[in-house]
């Protein structure tokens, strides 16, 4: 199938450039189901960048325009999240991860890894799951939230941490008023979260195909709802480099979709999608 427009038209054989393109720069495999998705995307940077073809375009960051490949990589995500989506990690958080870690280690160092943060919705969602164990005060404790991704444009967003306010609408009446401050700008009405919830996290860019600049150890690895745009050996390569950076007994997690193969020994379910590495 071919994705045309009047003046523009993407190939077989570009599409297929393309998906190598982004396959060899992020892992993620472009399914023919994301083609017109893409296309539409790439077009609005053509257009923006007053380009004719994607052969320009291609050129472009063939030539490693430093400008245009972020753009490129944004264009690119599927960036959906929500609070306290597939809440039951939180709740396995609260009611059982935290509780046993502090008992082996004390109330204060933790480390938290959430690594395809997207606009923030997770790692808020964690912070507050940390703040209702810990009480207030937890920003001056030892404990830390790392969120990473790809895009750059989530994550600008994801640090602002001001969002229009029916993506709360779903939460309970008491953690909206605890966590968010209302605000009507532009007649627009927005929620802001908590400066204390802020404190807990730092927001990077980071591509998980990468080498990552971080030591460990974590004790808690998010990782959802991104291995399913990965092919097999790099989910594996991916598990591995994981493997490396969680604490044993560490927890690993995964999004509803995603699982670890049964033979992979270094990590045994602690209930769905749930992992803790073998010590
Ligand atoms: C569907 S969102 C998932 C967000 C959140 N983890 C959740 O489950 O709600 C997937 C995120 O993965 C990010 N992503 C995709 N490929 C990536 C890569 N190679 N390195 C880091 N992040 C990546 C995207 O930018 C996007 O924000």
């Amino acid at each position: 199938m071919e994705a045309r427009s009047e003046e523009h038209s993407l190939s077989d054989k570009q599409f297929k450039k393309l998906c190598d393109l982004v396959y060899d720069s992020t892992g993620i495999v472009l399914a023919e189901g994301k083609r017109q998705m893409v296309y539409r995307r790439l077009m609005r940077r053509i257009r923006e960048l007053k380009l004719k073809t994607f052969p320009e375009y291609y050129a472009l960051l063939e030539n490693n325009d430093d400008t245009e490949w972020p753009n490129f990589l944004n264009a690119i995500t599927t960036n959906f999240t929500s609070f306290f989506r597939e809440n039951h990690h939180f709740e396995y958080l609260k009611s059982e991860f935290l509780p046993r870690h502090c008992r082996e280690f004390g109330r204060d160092r933790l480390r938290v890894w959430s690594t395809a943060s997207s606009t923030g919705e997770e790692p808020y969602s964690l912070a507050i799951t940390l703040r209702d164990f810990y009480g207030h005060g937890v920003a001056d404790t030892d404990c830390r939230i790392l969120a990473t991704d790809l895009d750059t444009n989530v994550l600008e967003t994801a640090r602002a941490g001001i969002y229009d306010a029916d993506r709360i609408e779903g939460l309970p009446e008491a953690v909206k008023r605890k966590n968010f401050k209302q605000r009507v700008v532009d007649g627009r009405a927005l929620v802001k979260v908590d400066q204390e919830l802020q404190q807990l996290l730092a927001f990077k860019q980071l591509n998980l195909m990468h080498d990552w600049p971080m030591r460990g150890p974590f004790d808690v690895i998010m990782c959802r709802n991104v291995m399913i745009y990965f092919d097999k050996p790099t989910q594996a390569k991916l598990l591995n480099k994981f493997m490396r950076l969680l604490r044993p007994n560490g927890v690993l997690m995964l999004g509803h979709s995603e699982s670890i193969a049964k033979d992979f020994s270094q990590l045994k379910s602690d209930g769905k999608t749930t992992y803790i590495k073998v010590a």
